[in-house]
């Protein structure tokens, strides 16, 4: 049986008290529709159609940058005149001769697990009911939609808490609003919905009721842990959520063997692969697809996102890197930014205050001090002295350096790009590197060093300055 599924994501969530469309809002680094989508995938939908409206462009533009490898169709509902409305609109990007089943569930809804989705299908599938829907029960079910029954326990429609009777308020079994409808179903009881309702709104929950009236077969597939349907309309809700998801992430990354110095203090996507044996000190961030090898540690204060770490390499305090690849054994730091398109082969160190962007350094290749690299590649075993410059911009284009294998590269050198620097070459500290370097040389552009002797002194009483110049008397018989 195909399944097709329909994310509703329309609304503008006005509780957020944001310019920003709420499935925007992150959960652990990641937009709470990309999370969505990413359990939703978990059975394969074709196609999965997601409703956009309340910034449209940009949602679609998130949805995108989420999922590049698979591609999402969009429908816009404008304006938004309930979920019933919305799925309507989803709807109409599926084929009309699509006969199999519709999952619909929300945006904003972005706890929800794969294998929960994958058990409701499967209830769904054994119990021969046209359409399914998923209910929890709640303490407090506050203002949910209830679940109305008949005497016999069978579902016979939901009821909004605006538009039920006290009685019917008083239900504790809720519409978690995910649902699971054979498309024919779907198709006439979408188009049967009339706003009569509190809110004047198409309401996508009428369909339970229309169902029924059909003499269909409808279950509620009452789910176990309510807080997998935690939806997201306010930023108090939001920073919960941030913080249970946090803590579920850091649970399985402990019980799979990482270290974190404190929990509270790291923030790591659900998508980070970490390895057993890395240690990760306090206020580290992990974003994105990192790859983290085992035995590698980080001592803390660190913001990595797209970053591959190979085995047993050491980010010291203060390491900022940023789509990029930093292979085994490395020493990266402190205080070390490596932006996008770094590669470290293995066995690299960069230390305080180097920045490195599109820098390719071979093996065993360091740079220790003060440097930027940028538009680079430098072979195996070359060491860049402290304060080296890659001069790579001349205000319009950026330039590439090449440095080979075994070169030492003075401290203070400039190499102006675009420039080669062969293999075995020494560079003398302070040079400015304008043109090829051939295997082997060692290159220079000193300035002649000059004294003159007994300047200080002349210049200290010029500004009425009394103090001595130690050696003064020697200089100036010296320089008669
Ligand atoms: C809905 C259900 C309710 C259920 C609750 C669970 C209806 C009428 N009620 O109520 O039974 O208990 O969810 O959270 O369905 N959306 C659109 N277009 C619209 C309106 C909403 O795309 O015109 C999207 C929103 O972006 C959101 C989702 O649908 O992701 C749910 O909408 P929301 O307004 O939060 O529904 P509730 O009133 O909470
Ligand atoms: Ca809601």
């Amino acid at each position: 049986m195909s399944v097709a599924a329909i994310i509703l994501a329309a609304g503008k969530g006005t509780r957020m008290r944001s310019a920003r469309a709420k499935v925007l809002h992150e959960i652990a680094g990641e937009p709470m529709i990309a999370r969505v989508i990413r359990s939703v995938r978990a059975l394969a939908p074709d196609p999965l159609v997601v409703v956009v409206g309340h910034q449209a462009a940009e949602v679609e533009a998130a949805v995108a940058a989420s999922d590049a490898t698979s591609s999402c169709r969009f429908a816009l509902q404008e304006p938004q005149r309930g979920t019933g409305d919305s799925a309507r609109c989803g709807l109409s990007e599926i084929a009309p001769t699509f006969n199999g089943e519709v999952l619909i569930t929300y945006g904003d809804m972005p706890s929800i697990s794969p294998a929960t989705l994958r058990d409701f299908v499967e209830s769904h599938r054994q119990s021969g009911a046209k359409l399914s829907f998923i209910s929890i029960r709640l303490a407090d079910p506050a203002a949910y939609g209830r679940v109305i029954r008949d005497s016999a326990g069978r579902v016979i429609s939901i009821r909004e808490a605006r538009d039920a009777s006290p009685a019917e308020r008083a239900i504790g079994e809720i519409n978690t609003g995910v649902y699971l409808v054979e498309a024919s179903l779907l198709r006439s009881a979408l188009a049967n919905l009339k706003p009569n309702n509190a809110q004047k709104e198409y309401y996508l929950t009428d369909i339970v009721a229309d169902a029924v009236s059909r003499g269909e077969k409808v279950a509620a597939w009452i789910a176990h842990d309510p807080a997998e349907f935690a939806g997201i309309n306010s930023r108090e809700e939001l920073a919960s959520m941030e913080k249970q998801t946090r803590e579920t992430i850091n649970r399985k990354l402990m019980d799979a063997g990482v270290t974190l110095i404190d929990p509270a203090t790291a923030y790591i996507s659900e998508q980070a692969a970490i390895a057993p044996d890395c240690v990760i000190g306090p206020n580290v961030q992990i974003l994105g697809k990192c790859k983290i090898g085992a035995g590698v540690k980080m001592d803390g204060t660190a913001w990595l996102s797209n970053v591959t770490v190979g085995a047993r390499s050491h980010l010291k305090l203060g390491v900022r890197a940023e789509d990029c690849t930093i292979g085994e054994d490395c020493d990266i730091g402190p205080f070390a930014h490596l932006r996008a398109g770094t590669e470290l082969l293995g066995h690299n160190r960069i230390g305080n205050f180097v920045e490195t962007k599109k820098a390719r350094l071979g093996h065993g290749s360091k740079a220790s001090h003060l440097s930027y690299l940028g538009d680079a590649t430098i072979g195996d075993d070359t060491n860049v002295g402290c304060g080296v410059i890659t001069v790579n911009y001349d205000g319009y284009e950026k330039h590439h350096t090449t440095i080979g294998d075994r070169c030492m590269v003075g401290c203070d050198t400039q190499l102006v790009a675009p420039v080669k620097v062969g293999d075995d070459v020494y560079v003398a500290s302070g040079t400015t590197i304008l043109r090829e370097v051939p295997n082997g040389a060692l290159a220079m552009s000193h300035h002649p060093q000059r004294e003159k002797l007994g300047w200080v002194a002349n210049w200290r009483r010029r500004h009425n300055d009394t103090r001595a110049v130690n050696g003064e008397h020697q200089a100036e018989i010296k320089s008669k």
